[in-house]
């Protein structure tokens, strides 16, 4: 089982609408999986209970008792809550990390492919116990200042982490929801580029209506027949495509 975090503290980035298609991607390729909403947004319980629909809830890997049968379904969606901000208050990092990080190896027993753990803008402890219990960390970024601003303070928690869980792979930052033809725009992602050369990923995603549309109806942009969503989705397949080749 290959466990995938989506993240960056930073709000409305695109985290939750790419970790819903990449769900639906490797679906449709036939695997497995498990889906964790770590946020008490509950954004991709919303959009994934549609086709997926749950009773489970992520609050459960914060117990010590964790426990799980097997299952035939192709998505295991664990809901997010509002119980996770309890979690988060009442706990130490340490310990929030040693329980989740056990549910996990619990998961990894059950013949799943693939975990995506989807989470909340902001370094909270649940953050730190999916990177410590991760095989890899996304960073979706907008290019506008205040993202950037935020995004060092992203890169110095992923390379503490990596300290300790030093089979963590940071697959770099997906630039999202970037309008081409506006020269902010364009003067930021250059800026990330130069940064940052190789820790950006070399596709990017536009700024496009359909796939919030997409997330909104709970269906990947790929199933809406309009010409715009075309573009949408081969932005969002390639940027998988990319992200399976860098894992294979
Ligand atoms: N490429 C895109 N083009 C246009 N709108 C987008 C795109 N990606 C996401 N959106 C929209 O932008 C908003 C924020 O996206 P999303 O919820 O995926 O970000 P997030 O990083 O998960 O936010 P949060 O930090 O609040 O969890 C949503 O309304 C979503 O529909
Ligand atoms: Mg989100």
């Amino acid at each position: 089982m290959k466990i995938f975090t989506i993240a960056n503290q930073k709000g409305g980035v695109g985290k939750t609408s790419f970790a819903t298609h990449f769900a639906f991607y490797l679906i449709e390729k036939g695997m497995k999986g498990v889906f964790i909403d770590l946020d008490t947004q509950v954004n991709a319980s919303y959009t994934l209970e549609k086709s997926f629909p749950s009773s489970k809830y992520a609050h459960s890997l914060f117990q010590d008792n964790f426990s799980i049968d097997n299952s035939d379904e192709k998505l295991t969606l664990f809901l997010g809550s509002n119980e996770l901000a309890e979690i988060y208050s009442n706990s130490s990092v340490n310990e929030v990390t040693k329980v989740f990080y056990n549910s996990i190896q619990i998961l990894k027993q059950k013949g799943f492919d693939f975990c995506i753990i989807d989470t909340a803008p902001s370094l909270n402890s649940s953050l730190v116990a999916a990177l410590f219990s991760s095989d890899y960390v996304l960073s979706p970024i907008e290019p506008e200042k205040y993202a950037l601003q935020g995004i060092e303070k992203m890169i110095n928690l992923i390379s503490n982490i990596r300290k300790q869980n030093n089979k963590l792979i940071f697959l770099g930052m997906l630039i999202s929801k970037i309008n081409r033809r506006d020269p902010r725009h364009i003067k930021h992602y250059n800026q990330l580029m130069e940064k940052y050369p190789g820790f950006v990923l070399p596709q990017a995603i536009g700024l496009r209506s359909s796939i919030a549309e997409a997330v909104d109806i709970g269906i990947p942009v790929w199933n809406i027949k309009k010409s715009a969503a075309r573009v949408a989705s081969k932005e969002i397949k390639t940027v998988i495509e990319c992200i399976l080749e860098k894992t294979k």
